[in-house]
Parts: C-alpha cells; structure tokens; sequence
C-alpha cells in the first residue's frame, strides 16, 4: 500500500502491511494477531514524518476518536481526548466552548496523541502547560499504563516517548485542563497586531484562535497544497559562548534567553541568513515565506529532501558554528 495520503510531505513510498485501529480493543486485535517479525510503526496525522524509502514495517494508522469531559468544576474542565482526533479540530471544540488554554496552537497539523510525544508549541504555548495526563498501551505486554505530566519528562520538543520509551506504548488517549477564566496571552510575536488587524472590541480565546491561524496561513504552506512537515528543524540551544561569537557578528541574531543561561536561536534565521530561504533544488526546497519549513513541490523523493536537510546542517554549521537537529522524524 502507498503511504502517500498518510504523511502531510505526500511522499510516495510503500508499507510492507497496513491496517487501522478505531478503538484500544481493536488496536490490542492487531498486535495480538500480527507477524512479529515485521516492526511495527504507528502512524498518527503523519506531519512530522520524511519517510525516505519502503517500510519494512507493519505501519497502523490512528483512528481512535472521541472528546469526553471527565470532570468540570466552577473554573476548570479536565477532557479526555482519542489520541487519533485531529489536533485542530480539538483546539477549534475548546474554542467554541469557549475554553482557554490551547487557543494558541491552532492550527497545528497532526493528531492529538502527536501533541505530548513532542510536546508541540506555538505562540508562547506548549501541550505541557495543558497536560494532565495520558493513557498508553504497552506493545509488547497489552497493558493499559497512565502517565502523568512528571514522567513524560517533557523538554522542547521532547518527551519520554521520543527517547528511552520510544517504540513501546501507543499512546491511545490524552486528558488536559483548560480554564473556563481564560487568560489571554497575545504576547508571542505577530497576535497583537493582527488582532489589531482584525479590529475587533472583544478579545476572546476564539481572537486568538484567529489570530494564530490568519498568520500561520500567512507563512505556512498548506499541506494540501505544498507537502511539508511543519518546522524541518528544531531551534538550535546553544551555550553561552557560541551565542557571544554568533552576535560579535550578528548583531540582530534573534535569540530567546533560556533558564540554563543558554541562548535559543531561531533556526528559520539562520536558514535565511545562509542564503537558503526560497531556494529550490529539483523537486523540493526550502519555503519562501519560512526558512524552517522544506517544501516537496511535487514528486521528491524523501531522500532529496533529507540531502537537501543535511546540505543546509553542513553550511549552517560552517557559516555560524551551530548545530542544526533535524524535528522532522527520518525513516
Ligand atoms: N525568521 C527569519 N526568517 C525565517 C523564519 C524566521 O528571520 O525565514 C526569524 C523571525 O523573524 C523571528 C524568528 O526567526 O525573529 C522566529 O520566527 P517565528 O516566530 O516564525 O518562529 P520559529 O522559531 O521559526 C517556532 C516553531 C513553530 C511555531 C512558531 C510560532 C520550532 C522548531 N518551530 O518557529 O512550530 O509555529 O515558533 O510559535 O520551535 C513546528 O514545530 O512545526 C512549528 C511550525
């Protein structure tokens, strides 16, 4: 089967098997009755994946859905969400409701168990702030396991299940908190000023929601249209003295302070700086409005797009002395 409808870079390759779970028991069906020697690769909204050649894997597409309210008191509601709804779709549900606390990540591609895997962000927001906890099931053993914010380990980017559990659970469910007081935080870059765009009296969390999404739009290329994963990069944390180098001769390196008395840099940049950003190469290249985001312009081959990601970590480094990790998943 081709995996292209399944991954938002529209990459054409194959999966040696295929099937798709609607529920935890039909999920537990497949990896009971499954060849075990072929490795498994569960697949979620497929946004963060280069898949570069044929899987040789028994690739199981997320499919469980549902949104439940588990509790509720006077300021709070905690739902419980099926790890294969959309996120988008999840943030707009809150919106509507009026709840507050994911607003800011509308509009993010991927599926709802992807948000705590990676921890996803945008605009002064990240899932942990949210996170209550979340329901697993362990691959080798059938067993249902919850885990709580403290042992997913999150970081930027990062969380348990992208190191030492990676592979082991699918993550079948996950619960968060959202405030019916909502606390509006326009802070983070372009949302004032398009909310002022947008001229409107009251700034509620659907503002907001709005805001986010005129201006991912705006410099986002629309999976549908142009495949791409989102950010190909991570912003790169460097310390303290590759930082004082990088602004000797950039003074104007945006940069974002971090607890550990690091610097974070914003990869995008740096992409730009180098001389890359709106660059085509064959069938891919790197997008004209945002420099982290590689493009599949039709018909590349994950391969392309991975040599053109390393053909920009190799000048980057050469030019800043800073590393670039990839964010994207590479298979
Ligand atoms: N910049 C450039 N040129 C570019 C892109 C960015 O100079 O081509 C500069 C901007 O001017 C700004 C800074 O870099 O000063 C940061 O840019 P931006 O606010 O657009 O965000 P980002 O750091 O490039 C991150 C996330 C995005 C998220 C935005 C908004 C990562 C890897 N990416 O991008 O997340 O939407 O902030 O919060 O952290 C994703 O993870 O897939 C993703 C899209």
């Amino acid at each position: 089967i081709s995996l292209k409808p399944y991954n938002t870079f529209g990459i054409d390759v194959k999966a040696k098997s295929f099937g798709r779970f609607r529920s935890v028991d039909e999920l537990k069906d497949l990896l009971r009755s499954r060849d075990k020697e072929i490795p498994l690769f569960i697949l979620g909204g497929g946004s963060n994946v280069l898949l570069t050649k044929d899987l040789p894997y028994f690739v199981l597409k997320n499919e469980i859905s549902g949104i439940e309210l588990v509790n509720e008191t006077e300021t709070h509601v905690v739902l419980k969400v099926g790890s294969g709804v959309e996120w988008h779709s999840f943030v707009r549900y809150t919106v509507e409701k009026g709840w507050g606390g994911i607003e800011n990540m509308s509009l993010i591609p991927g599926s709802v168990g992807a948000s705590p895997m990676q921890n996803i962000g945008a605009y002064g927001a990240e899932i942990k702030d949210t996170f209550v906890s979340l329901e697993a099931l362990r691959i080798d053993t059938l067993e249902m396991c919850t885990f709580n914010k403290e042992e997913c380990r999150f970081g930027y980017r990062e969380s348990v299940f992208k190191r030492a559990l990676k592979d082991q659970y699918v993550i079948v469910s996950v619960s968060y908190e959202l405030s019916k007081n909502p606390k509006i935080n326009t802070t983070y870059g372009a949302i004032q000023s398009e909310i002022e765009v947008m001229g409107v009296n009251e700034v509620t969390v659907d503002t907001v929601s709005q805001a986010v999404m005129n201006i991912r739009r705006s410099k986002l290329p629309d999976p549908n249209v142009l495949g791409n994963a989102g950010s190909f990069f991570k912003n790169p944390v460097v310390s303290k003295e590759v930082f004082d180098e990088l602004l000797r001769n950039y003074p104007d390196a945006p940069h974002y302070p971090q607890e550990s008395g690091e610097e974070k840099l914003a990869a995008g940049w740096l992409i730009e700086k180098a001389g890359w950003k709106g660059k085509r190469i064959g069938n891919c290249g790197v997008h004209e409005k945002q420099a982290l985001v590689l493009v599949n312009y039709g018909g590349a081959s994950g391969r392309e797009i991975y040599d053109l990601s390393t053909a920009i970590i190799e000048d980057i480094q050469s030019k800043f002395g800073v590393t670039l990790e990839r964010e994207v998943n590479i298979l």
